[in-house]
């Protein structure tokens, strides 16, 4: 069998021995959203060090815990802590829990990030649900032998954020009297910040916002057939002058995260 399988197997089945039922929904928490973590009832950590084959996250604001438990009786997995290329980590190693939710069964995904606005209309606190992305980076997390148990050698990226799965979110925020974004999301590496000269590139290329984690792990899950649903949190806008640190971005995650969680809780009872 495969190396890779095989690692992946080894933490599925020490996943399955702590777990009580079989989640068919995972969260990806991004940068500073981890409070969403409060509302999973009856929830077991799992810490990723202790997991075979998992890795751990250096960035600040991420917790390196996998939680099990409920939302509405609905049994859920969610990493608080997910790994990103600018660490050191290589794209099949990002995407590893990926592989590891599709053999627990999961079939949506719900990622979530931190963003700086390209859109002129966006602000600092709003929401965006994915449409598509544009990845720019040359690596993917599909390089290499493709193992068929995954998925096919050339997914099919056209419905990568599935348009049911957006229009139930949006439902959702009509009835929380939430307004929210919808755009395009690019992906760049950092761990800099862009530069003005490539934030006009990305705006020219139809980015509406960027960041630096979420499509690896969405090319791996398209891979994999599972339905993502992509969430940015929009912290700074990109096109002003004012410098950005990460301690601002943590900042205006912090305002955003009570409605990210109400939202995102409401999303997984309507699933
Ligand atoms: N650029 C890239 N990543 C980000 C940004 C940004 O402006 N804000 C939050 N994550």
């Amino acid at each position: 069998m495969d190396d890779l399988l095989q690692r992946v197997m080894e933490s599925v089945k020490y996943i399955k021995g702590i777990i009580k039922e079989t989640p068919k929904i995972a969260v990806i928490l991004g940068s500073g959203l981890g409070s969403f973590a409060s509302e999973i009832r009856d929830a077991i950590e799992i810490p990723y060090e202790s997991i075979p084959n998992f890795k751990t996250s250096s960035v600040e604001g991420h917790d390196n815990k996998l939680i099990y438990g409920t939302i509405y009786g609905k049994p859920i997995l969610a990493m608080k802590g997910r790994y990103h290329y600018y660490e050191g980590y290589t794209m099949q190693e990002i995407t590893f829990p990926i592989k590891v939710f599709a053999l627990l069964g999961v079939s949506k995904l719900i990622v979530s990030n931190a963003a700086g606005g390209i859109n002129k209309k966006y602000k600092v606190g709003d929401i965006m649900l994915i449409s598509d992305h544009i990845k720019l980076c040359g690596d993917s997390p599909l390089i290499g032998p493709n193992i068929e148990e995954f998925g096919t050698r050339f997914p099919d990226m056209k419905d990568a954020y599935p348009r049911g799965f957006r229009s139930l979110a949006k439902e959702v925020a009509q009835k929380l009297k939430l307004e929210v974004q919808e755009g395009v999301y690019a992906y760049m590496t950092g761990p800099q910040y862009e530069t003005p000269a490539e934030i006009k590139m990305l705006s020219v290329l139809g980015a509406d916002a960027v960041g630096m984690s979420t499509v690896p792990e969405v090319i791996s899950a398209v891979h994999l057939g599972i339905d993502v649903l992509g969430i940015s949190c929009i912290t700074d806008e990109t096109l002003s002058d004012k410098k950005i640190s990460h301690d601002e971005v943590m900042q205006a995650v912090a305002s955003v995260e009570k409605n990210f969680t109400r939202f995102v809780v409401e999303i997984i009872n309507n699933i």
